[in-house]
């Protein structure tokens, strides 16, 4: 049982007007099998979050903690982050030229284990997890997110995930710019991992439509960095129809 817990999370990025304070107090507690949806305005702070448990160095953790079972997730490199569990499908993917997905998938799955996959499986494997996910099997021999379109990107962020099995995932708008057959599939892979692995699941988005597909234990609105409120499914309801009005107005 996987239990990522952030507490009183703060931290901030050098800009060139001097450095910027962006998550000012977060409170999130995720538990293996958990569906925790994260919703706020643009420029709240949402995918710096998301980075900021990852390990991307431009953010400067000034205080709070993060664990993953305990163990200080901060104190880790980025990769160890990996190896312990944590995985983060970005809001923007990036490219990767001159790696194959089938050689990054392989080299990702044997950094994460500490051991190469088995061969004869990990090919079965990374065959089936691509028709769950209607991609054409010539994606294997593609540079990773080179002139992939935008749900085709999304598509891989989610193959990867389904093949590496982390405890906990953070997904950042992995839902954006989906058609509605992507959408679907994107969301069945969600819930295929949640009960294959029973994954525990940040889900950063700024559409309910996702929520019809996943349903999320949890809704947390997130503004000027921090939660400012959480609720069950019914609270995003409230925000497709109310926005953010009430909290913008109580942050400033
Ligand atoms: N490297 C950076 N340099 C300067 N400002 C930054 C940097 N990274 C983040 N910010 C600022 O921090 C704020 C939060 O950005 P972030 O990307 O976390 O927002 P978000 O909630 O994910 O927004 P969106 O919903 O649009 O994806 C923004 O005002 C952004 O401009
Ligand atoms: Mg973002």
């Amino acid at each position: 049982m996987s239990i990522l817990e952030i507490t009183d999370l703060h931290a901030t990025v050098e800009t060139p007007e001097g450095t910027k304070e962006i998550l000012k107090g977060v409170d999130l507690t995720i538990k293996a099998g958990e569906t925790h949806a994260i919703m706020g305005p643009n420029g709240s702070g949402k995918s710096t979050l998301a980075y900021a448990i990852a390990g991307h160095p431009k953010y400067e953790i000034t205080s709070g903690s993060v664990t993953l079972d305990g163990e200080d997730v901060l104190e880790m490199s980025v990769d160890e982050r990996a190896r312990a569990g944590l995985f983060l499908a970005m809001q923007y993917p990036v490219e990767v030229p001159g790696v194959t997905v089938s050689n990054f998938l392989r080299t990702a799955k044997t950094a994460v284990d500490g051991e190469a996959p088995k061969l004869r499986t990990w090919v079965s494997d990374v065959k089936g997890a691509m028709e769950n996910l209607r991609m054409d099997p010539a994606f294997a021999e593609r540079n990773v997110n080179e002139g992939f379109s935008g749900g085709e990107k999304k598509r891989h962020e989610i193959l990867q995930m389904e093949l590496l099995k982390p405890a906990i995932a953070i997904l950042d708008e992995t839902d954006s710019g989906l058609d509605v057959d992507a959408l679907r599939i994107v969301s069945e892979g969600v819930n295929r991992a949640k009960e294959n692995t029973n994954v525990g699941i940040m889900l950063i988005t700024h559409y309910t439509r996702i929520l019809n597909y996943i349903t999320p234990d949890f809704v947390h609105v997130f503004v000027d960095g921090r939660v400012a409120e959480q609720g069950g499914p019914e609270l995003a309801e409230r925000l497709e129809n109310e926005g953010y009005d009430r909290y913008l107005t109580a942050a400033n």
